[in-house]
This record gives C-alpha cells, sequence and structure tokens, in this order.
C-alpha cells in the first residue's frame, strides 16, 4: 500500500478517524509487531526526526514514540524543559518545531493545546494524553482485546468502571462508539460524561450500531462483559481530589468479587497503567497511612490474576504508536501482512 491513506494527517482523538481508518491502523499495528518479534529492522521512518513536547510524567508513553522512531530507522529528541508555554506561545512553538521534526507528540493538559500545535505545526501532531482523550492507548487497547478476546470488536462488551469522565474512559468510549462495540460506563452519577459529549456519542452509535450505556449499578453493568477496564481514581493533575474520589469510587474497586459477577471465567482485566493495586510505591504508601487503602482501583489480586492483560497492554503501547507514526508520516510502501 502506498502512499498511506492517512499520510500528514493529526493524531489528535479518535473523533477524527472513521472505523475503516481505526481497522487499517489496528492491521498495521499487528504487522509492525509482526516485523518487530521477527527481530527485522525497519526503515519506514528513515531519516525522520520527531519532538517529544511532554508538560506531563510518562513511562510507556515516552518510551513508545522514541523505541518505535529508532525500530523503523527514525530518531526522537525530548522536550520537557522547552520555553513553550513560558516565554513562546503554543502557535509560535509549533511553527518552530515543524520548521525542525516531521511529526510532534505532544502530553499535556489542555486538548486546545494539542489542537493548536496540529493547526500550526505543518508535519503530523500526534496526541500522547491530554485532560480530555488518551487516544494512542485506545489503538492498544483495541490491539489487545483483538489478539485475547475470539470475536471480532463489534461482538465485545467492554465495561470501563470508576473515573468515566477522565481521558481514557471518554476514548474508549468514543473508539466503541466508531468500532460498534457494547461499552458500558460504570460508574457514580457524579463522574458521568457531559450532556454534549453524550449526544456525540448517542449520533456515532446509531451510525456504527454500536450500544453505549452509562450505569451505576454493578451486577447487570458487568454481568456477560468480556472486558473489565479500569484507571486511575485522580488522574495527573487532578491530586486535589483525591480524598472525594475514593469516597464516590470506593464501592467499584475492581476486586474477584466484581470479576466472578460477569458469569464468565475468560473476561479480561485490563488497565492503561499505572496501576495503584498494592503499597509498593511511595504513592501507595502515603495512601495507605491516610486511608488505610491497601489497593485503590484493583485489588492485587485481580492485577495479578491470569486474566490481566495489563502489561500486553503496554507492550502494544509500542505497535500502536508505530502505527500512527507510519501511517501519517513515512512515504515508504507499507506492506501489511
Ligand atoms: N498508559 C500510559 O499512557 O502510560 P504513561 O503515562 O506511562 O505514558
Ligand atoms: N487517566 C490517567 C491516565 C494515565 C495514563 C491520567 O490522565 O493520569
Amino acid at each position: 500500500m502506498n502512499p498511506s491513506p492517512l499520510i500528514g494527517k493529526n493524531f489528535l482523538s479518535l473523533h477524527d478517524f472513521s472505523a475503516a481508518e481505526i481497522d487499517f491502523l489496528l492491521a498495521l499495528s499487528a504487522a509492525l509487531k509482526k516485523k518487530k518479534i521477527a527481530q527485522e529492522k525497519g526503515n519506514l521512518l528513515a531519516g525522520k526526526s520527531i519532538a517529544l513536547l511532554f508538560e506531563k510524567d510518562s513511562t510507556r508513553t515516552r518510551s513508545a514514540f522514541e523505541v518505535a522512531v529508532f525500530d523503523e530507522g527514525g530518531q526522537a529528541c525530548y522536550l520537557s524543559d522547552s520555553h513553550f508555554g513560558t516565554k513562546e506561545s503554543v502557535e509560535d512553538t509549533a511553527k518552530v518545531l515543524g520548521r525542525f521534526y516531521h511529526g510532534i507528540a505532544f502530553r499535556g493538559f489542555k486538548q486546545a493545546t494539542v489542537e493548536i500545535l496540529g493547526k500550526y505545526a505543518g508535519v503530523p501532531v500526534w496526541n500522547a494524553l491530554t485532560d480530555e482523550f488518551h487516544p494512542t492507548q485506545v489503538l492498544a487497547d483495541f490491539l489487545t482485546i483483538q489478539e485475547h478476546v475470539c470475536k471480532p470488536l463489534a461482538a465485545v462488551k467492554l465495561v470501563y468502571v470508576g473515573d468515566i469522565r477522565n481521558n481514557v474512559g471518554k476514548s474508549l468510549m468514543v473508539g466503541a462508539a466508531k468500532m460498534g462495540m457494547h461499552f458500558v460506563g460504570l460508574g457514580p452519577r457524579e463522574l458521568q460524561v457531559n450532556q454534549h459529549f453524550i449526544q456525540k456519542i448517542k449520533e456515532l452509535s446509531t451510525l456504527n450500531n454500536a450500544k453505549i450505556e452509562l450505569l451505576t449499578e454493578i451486577g447487570p453493568a458487568v454481568l456477560n462483559a468480556d472486558v473489565i477496564y479500569t484507571d486511575i481514581w485522580a488522574s495527573m493533575g487532578e491530586e486535589d481530589e483525591l480524598a472525594h474520589r475514593i469516597k464516590i469510587l470506593l464501592p467499584y474497586q475492581v476486586t474477584q468479587k466484581m470479576m466472578a459477577l460477569t458469569a464468565n471465567k475468560n473476561t479480561l482485566f485490563m488497565h492503561c497503567l499505572p496501576a495503584f493495586h498494592d503499597i509498593h510505591t511511595s504513592f501507595g504508601k502515603k495512601i495507605f497511612d491516610k486511608y488505610g487503602l491497601k489497593f485503590m482501583e484493583v485489588s492485587d489480586e485481580v492485577f495479578r490474576n491470569s486474566v490481566s492483560r495489563v502489561f500486553d497492554q503496554a507492550e502494544n503501547r509500542l505497535h500502536t504508536i508505530k502505527a500512527i507514526m507510519v501511517a501519517t508520516m513515512s512515504t515508504k510502501e507499507i506492506i501489511l501482512s
């Protein structure tokens, strides 16, 4: 296939991609994964330089961009101490970086920032997480589901438990609505998505034959789930909310008891990570000292269970981010096999 149908396109939210385009990115990810496993060195991004402009911490996403571009012959530059946002505007930074680099990944707070970068850079801009959306995560999640649930995505019931209105919850909802899935957002009413977003999701799900439900009661929500997915209770930048979140999210902890309520012994457990499943971190210890909790959103038992696919998801960040870069930036022939 030459050139990629997505060449030159930004990757800011899954709203901008059709089901066929998401399918293409998933197929390309699977092909690139095979190539990596076969230890074939690639050159699809030879001569390409990318900038990683990160305002927030990252383990997986940063590593995925850096290793992926290297695997295909390009190079990455991590910018955490530029003039961006202090002495230089988003627009000017976009114009400068666009003259140096062939693509820019941005992780930060406002979705508007990544959109301004995308508008002015003149090269593909990829959303590596904002407060609003985390679209590269969803591609990795869908690849993981395709690998471990023996059903087409359109037949999968995915239950996302906890802070439904966060970047991961909302991105999964858009992805599910695009791919015709059965998505359940399970959590307290207070953390539901807003009406404007719900309206958009309704339109998408009608178009793509998806079923999207927002529920508060655990039993009916998780019954027959193929996947139970959760995320941390206070996202980066929301740490002050933690005490209140603990209060309202405690009934929604993913435990063996919740997994059993699915009545499906093959239900997978998924999490974008990092996860608070034990107290072997300084943060985990603080939570234990202050609230007496040994875990938050998921028990250590579920996290370490054989149905837990969290490290497969983490690995798939590499293959899917590589696919996004190749699809939007490479002018070389792409072979999907
Ligand atoms: N899941 C995810 O985005 O992880 P990082 O914050 O480590 O990049
Ligand atoms: N919702 C989380 C995702 C981390 C990958 C956050 O934004 O902190």
